[in-house]
């Protein structure tokens, strides 16, 4: 598949079919996701996948009710969008999150990214006390989610990036015996789209980008 096609049609997947995702496509992906670039090739994480079904059941349950505790605090004081286009847009995703809240356990693979508390609490010094050079613990996590979900998009298995299940991240350490110094930082959901990939809604690239100077905008 093309790249770029790839990556323009990489939307969050949330309704899988029962077809399972093999070990060497499982594999394949975490070797795309671990070429990824990383602060001083430290290389600051560890995968988890699980496929036991039992296993997938029990995170699928925390997930849920990680899910109870988000959803009504998310819509608290959230404001309807005024364009019809827009609150169906919204609408949309809700009902998608929705499904994966109450069926996650049924994809057929659940992938977890973990980060060392030591890479997370890292904290580069100098003689006149830190040097800020960013979050680099997070800025190399991402790419190699990034580069996972666009492998798995490759082979046509659909993922979707979740956090929300952090509200009980320690459940499902038990679940998995993910020892307290590792962050749980994504659960990935994986499986074959039941329904298509497609090019996600974004505003204007145009709108976001500016020319030599912030705020000059062109097109
Ligand atoms: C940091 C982050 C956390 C997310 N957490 C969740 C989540 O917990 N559950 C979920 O259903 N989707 C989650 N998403 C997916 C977003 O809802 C999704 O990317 C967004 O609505 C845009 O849709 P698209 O990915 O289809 O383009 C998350 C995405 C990001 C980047």
């Amino acid at each position: 598949m093309d790249l770029i096609e790839g990556m323009m049609t990489q939307k969050s997947i949330r309704r899988y079919t029962d077809e399972p995702v093999t070990e060497d496509e499982i594999l394949q992906c975490l070797r795309a996701a671990i070429q990824a670039p990383n602060g001083g090739n430290s290389q600051p994480w560890q995968w988890l996948v699980v496929t036991d079904a039992e296993k997938r059941r029990r995170i699928g349950e925390i997930y849920k009710r990680a899910w109870d505790r988000y959803w009504p605090a998310i819509t608290r004081d959230a404001e309807l969008p005024d364009s019809e286009e827009e609150r169906e847009r919204g609408m949309r995703t809700a009902r998608s999150a929705i499904h994966l809240s109450e069926h996650m356990g049924e994809a057929p693979a659940l992938v977890m990214l973990l980060g060392h508390a030591e890479y997370k609490n890292f904290q580069l010094m100098d003689d006149d006390g830190p040097v800020d050079i960013g979050h680099t613990y997070y800025t190399s996590l991402v790419p190699a989610l990034q580069n996972f979900m666009l492998a798995a998009r490759s082979l046509g298995i659909g993922t979707c990036l979740t956090t929300l299940f952090r509200v009980h991240q320690d459940d499902i350490r038990a679940v998995c015996g993910i020892p307290d110094e590792y962050e749980i930082e994504a659960l990935v959901p994986m499986g074959r789209p039941r329904g298509n990939f497609g090019v996600a809604p974004r505003n204007p690239v145009e709108t976001v980008t500016s020319w030599e100077t912030f705020g000059a905008y062109r097109g």
